[in-house]
């Protein structure tokens, strides 16, 4: 018995490997006619038809597989993306007509048509591909709008249409209103009809498509209300992007039961109304994007539940509070409330937000009417932008562990409680412009500008601190910007052994500070790119020592009490200045101008700019 069956076993075997070495499968007469057809209205430049010779479209034919009748059921042409430029045209690939010969290939179960130069309209036969269940037609060049035809190939599980030019071409595909065809595609999974200049409504009738698990309709033209059924049928849907169209009204609270979402994307539209406090209920939602909308109200406290967010972008609305509950999103990495009306002062619990995600949350509050003291336990943020709203109180040191921090205009102060200093000193950019620091600098600044060995950007001008600028100068290696103008400096400028990084900025102008300009000064500095020192006090001789400025474009030493004649090494300057200010000072004799290739601005009542 057992010998037998090992015998049929061996047959079979024997049998399929014959089958498949032989690949007897022989093309189709008729799919053999309509790949021909097919080929010929497509100028070749790339070759990519190249294998499309002799009678056996199942033998090697690239893009062409067949079934083992020999009848063609998935043809996949996939060109290289068209080059862009000024002259943008697809020198490697295909261009053609979308010919109807496609749907005379009646087995096909896969069409799938990308970045080829597909021209025209598309044909409106797609009713003779009973079996199709995968269509595709990405970056093409198509004209006219959706064929409805397309709602008869009712096995279609994959449909997209989408991006039919690359940036910088012509769209001339209008793919006007959803057809309500479409909505007898009860079998579809995956709907993208990106990018297609579609118009109108959403039929209400989509609500059919119940085993949809991604609705992409981003970047089209539609409008008005998005049918509330979605969100009682459509309960598959674990993405739905309906960003940058046209849609009004309310979000439906409805959505609030699709609980597979992941992503919901609404933004760029002109929905209005509160944000549902259903979507309380949509644990699984990864992205949740709304930005550039109409929408008020608060910021629902039932997202304090959605523990799978990521991204929470709800920028340009008008929003009015935000829930301490959003300090319970341990995986939040970016919460984007910019250019709200949120008021009252930020929940401390912010904070404790995206603690489960390495390298912290990107907070974004700026433009804003927040207000009150800034909570002291921000530290484990990746950035907080809260520029341009209404905080005061101290400036929490624990924020030089956070690698961005922009908090310019605001009405900061140098009193109070600054919390405790942070365990590593990570900042990298911190922006206090238009503050209302007064006084001489605390402790902290030259202690963050010591201790943060990545910082690049700080920008403390338009405040009034006093006193010495010399803690200003420490030793940050990597600093590109020290903007310390606009203040009440009142010092010497510092014969620190400081050495700024090549190509650097220093901004000290706008200040009071005095004597005579240090000859390390330059020396020191010798690899910034701009130094402007203008609006000071300051006086004596322009040292020899402004010749080692390798690097400068920009120097402006105008407005002070200068004195002596310019030294001949300026003229050193020649290679990189682009501007040279002098004026406003009591410089004897003349500057060499001939060899500064008239780059400097020297009396006082000659201007010039380059
Ligand atoms: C086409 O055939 C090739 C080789 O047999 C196979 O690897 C590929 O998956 C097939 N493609 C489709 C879409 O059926
Ligand atoms: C794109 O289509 C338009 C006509 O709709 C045609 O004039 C143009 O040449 C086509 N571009 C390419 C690169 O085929
Ligand atoms: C949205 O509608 C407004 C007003 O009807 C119209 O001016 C605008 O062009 C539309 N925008 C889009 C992307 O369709
Ligand atoms: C958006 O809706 C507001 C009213 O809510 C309306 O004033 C405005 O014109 C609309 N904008 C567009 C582009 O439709
Ligand atoms: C969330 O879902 C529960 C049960 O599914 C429901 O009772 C509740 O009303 C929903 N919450 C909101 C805010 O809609
Ligand atoms: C969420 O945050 C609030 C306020 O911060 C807190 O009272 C609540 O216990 C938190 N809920 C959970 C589930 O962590
Ligand atoms: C800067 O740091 C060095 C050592 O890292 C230390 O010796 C020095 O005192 C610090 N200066 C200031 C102003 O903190
Ligand atoms: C800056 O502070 C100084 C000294 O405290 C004060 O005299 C001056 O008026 C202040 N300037 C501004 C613009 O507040
Ligand atoms: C420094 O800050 C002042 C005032 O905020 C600004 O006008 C100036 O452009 C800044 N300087 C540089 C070099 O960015
Ligand atoms: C100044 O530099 C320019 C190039 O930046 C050069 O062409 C010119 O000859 C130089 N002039 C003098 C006097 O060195």
């Amino acid at each position: 018995m057992a010998g037998r069956k090992g015998q049929q076993l061996v047959l079979l075997l024997v049998l399929a490997l014959w089958g498949t070495v032989t690949a007897s499968h022989q093309c189709d007469s008729g799919d053999l006619q309509a790949l021909n057809a097919f080929k010929a209205v497509f100028l070749d430049p790339g070759r990519l038809f190249e294998t499309w010779t002799g009678t056996d479209c199942c033998d090697g034919w690239a893009g062409v597989n067949c079934t083992n009748s020999g009848r063609v059921n998935s043809l996949i042409l996939e060109g290289p993306f068209p080059t862009r430029g000024p002259n943008p045209y697809p020198k490697s690939g295909y261009i053609g007509l979308a010919a109807a010969a496609l749907t005379d290939l009646t087995e096909l179960e896969t069409l799938r048509v990308i970045s080829v130069f597909f021209n025209g309209p598309l044909p409106d036969t797609f009713g003779n591909l009973k079996k199709l269940e995968t269509l595709e037609f990405g970056f093409n060049n198509l004209s006219g709008s959706l064929p409805p035809s397309i709602g008869q190939a009712k096995k279609l599980k994959y449909l997209t249409i989408n991006v039919n030019m690359p940036q910088g071409f012509d769209q001339k595909f209008d793919g006007g209103p959803i057809p309500e065809s479409f909505c007898d595609l009860t079998d579809l999974e995956t709907v993208s009809l990106t990018s297609s200049r579609l118009t109108g409504q959403i039929p209400a009738c989509v609500c059919n498509w119940q085993k949809a698990w991604s609705l992409e309709l981003s970047v089209n033209a539609l409008e008005s209300e998005i049918p509330n059924c979605i969100g009682y049928t459509l309960k598959q849907l674990t993405r739905l992007t309906l960003d940058y169209n046209n849609f009004t009204g309310p979000i439906p609270v409805m959505l609030g039961r699709l609980t597979e979402l992941e992503t919901l994307k609404l933004d760029h539209n002109n929905f209005s109304g509160d944000i549902p406090a259903s979507f309380g209920n949509l644990t699984f939602l990864e992205e949740f994007t709304a930005s550039d909308n109409e929408l008020g109200g608060p910021i629902p406290a039932s997202f304090g539940n959605l523990q799978a967010l990521v991204t929470l972008d709800l920028s340009y609305n008008y929003l009015d509070s935000i829930p301490a509950e959003l300090g319970n999103l341990t995986s939040l990495y970016e919460l984007n409330l910019r250019r709200n009306k949120i008021q009252g002062r930020l929940p401390a619990e912010i904070g404790n937000a995206g603690s489960g995600v390495e390298q912290g949350l990107q907070l974004d509050v700026s433009h804003n009417i927040l207000t009150g003291k800034l909570p002291l336990t921000l530290g484990a943020l990746a950035s907080f932008l809260a520029h341009d709203n209404f905080f005061y109180g101290p400036f929490p040191q624990s924020l030089a562990a956070v690698g961005y921090v922009d908090l310019s205009n605001n009405y900061l102060g140098s009193w109070g409680d600054i919390g405790p200093a942070p365990e590593t000193y990570d900042v990298r950019i911190l922006l206090l412009r238009n503050n209302r620091f007064v006084g001489p600098l605390p402790s902290w600044i030259p202690e963050i500008l010591n201790k943060s060995r990545l910082i690049t950007d700080i920008d403390i001008s338009h405040n009034n601190f006093t006193g010495d600028v010399a803690p200003l100068f420490q030793d940050a290696p990597e600093l590109r910007l020290l903007n310390a103008s606009y203040n009440s400096f009142q010092s010497h400028l510092p014969e620190s052994p400081f050495v700024t990084p090549y190509g650097s900025t220093l901004d000290l102008s706008h200040n009071l500070l005095d004597g005579p300009i240090p000859a390390s000064f330059f020396t020191n500095n010798a690899g910034a790119q701009f130094i402007d020192i203008s609006y000071n006090e300051l006086s004596g001789p322009l040292p020899d020592s402004v010749g080692d400025l390798e690097a400068i474009a920009l120097l402006d030493l105008s407005h002070n009490h200068l004195t002596g004649e310019v030294p001949k090494s300026i003229e050193q300057l020649n290679d990189t200045i682009q501007y040279l200010d002098l004026s406003f000072n009591n410089f004897i004799g003349s500057v060499p101008a001939t060899a500064l290739e008239h780059k400097v601005s020297f009396d006082d009542d000659d201007h010039e700019y380059f």
